[in-house]
């Protein structure tokens, strides 16, 4: 069972982005968290750590109304998830497209800009200069007219992004968003990140199997292993008493140069589902 920290919305006196009450998921028999009570605030940076398998997409999946609870409660901006996706901005998991996307890239992004997935739509000429902006946020001017199936998997990666934020959501939803992605442009598309949450209050909720391009923005993690959880800042959760009780085994939390590590033990033979190398 996870424990939950003091710091929620209700707390900020602003009704909650994201809440989930005592929330689980399970496929047949085999439970991947439960017991899940959490507010998410706007404006709230909230990052999802856990090893492979352990419900970080799913739980994408339940924010944006395509996957059920088993147990419990979730709403988004106060309704029903599905019914509160338009302003939800998300980077799915990264897959290629296929090489004949009959797409350039700036059509990628027009599609976020001018509401073309909700029937609302803008002036072409403002679409056309929006889309030039978030091209060049992401720094993908110089290929905007490259079909996005020839292009590397970390230049598609950026056009995501930019199609993510675009409609300026109240949350956006990153799923291993910094995958593929150079160090400079992990660090340009974290900024980006950061810099929609300042300039709009939206929640961010990232997932990621390393924290440390975001670290400086994540307000909370919640860590997810062995059907479990933990909750709370940076500083409560990536600890090596605290990661060692959650995975049920030796977990060492290592910090170097301003980077955090997250390793098995050496000498722990106790494996469940344990990091194998180094985590998140
Ligand atoms: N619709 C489904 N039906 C049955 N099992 C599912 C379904 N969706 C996901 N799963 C299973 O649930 C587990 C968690 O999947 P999920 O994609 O949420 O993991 P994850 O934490 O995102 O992992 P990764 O780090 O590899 O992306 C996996 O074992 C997956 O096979
Ligand atoms: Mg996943």
């Amino acid at each position: 069972m996870g424990s939950s920290t003091a710091h929620t919305a209700a707390d900020d006196g602003a009704a909650p982005v994201i809440r989930l009450q005592d929330a689980g998921l399970a496929f047949g028999d085999r439970t991947l968290w439960s017991g899940l009570t959490l507010d998410v605030a706007p404006g709230e940076y909230l990052a999802v750590l856990g090893s492979n398998g352990t419900g970080k997409t799913s739980f994408l999946r339940v924010l944006l109304g395509l996957l059920p609870l088993s147990h419990g409660t979730v709403s988004v901006n106060g309704t029903r998830p599905r019914a509160a996706a338009r302003g939800v901005g998300y980077v799915p998991q990264q897959r290629g497209f296929p090489a004949r996307t009959p797409l350039r890239a700036r059509d990628l992004v027009a599609q976020g800009v001018d509401g073309h997935r909700w029937g609302v739509r803008l002036h072409p000429r403002r679409v056309h200069r929006r889309v030039d902006e978030l091209l060049a946020r992401v720094g993908a001017t110089g290929y905007a007219d490259a079909p996005v199936g020839l292009l590397s998997g970390g230049e598609q990666q950026r056009l995501r992004i930019a199609q993510a934020l675009a409609a300026d959501p109240t949350v956006v939803l990153c799923d291993e968003a910094l995958l593929s992605l150079d160090l400079h442009h992990q660090h340009v598309v974290s900024e980006l990140v950061h810099e929609q949450r300042e300039r709009t209050g939206c929640s961010v909720v990232f997932v990621t199997h390393d924290v440390n391009p975001i670290i400086e923005h994540v307000d909370r993690i919640l860590y997810l292993a062995n059907g479990s959880f933990r909750i709370g800042t940076p500083d409560e959760v990536l600890r090596s008493d605290v990661l060692s009780e959650l995975y049920g085994t030796g977990i060492e939390v290592l910090r170097s140069n301003g980077r955090i590590l997250v390793a098995g033990r050496p000498d722990s033979t106790h494996h469940t589902d344990a990091p194998e190398e180094l985590l998140p």
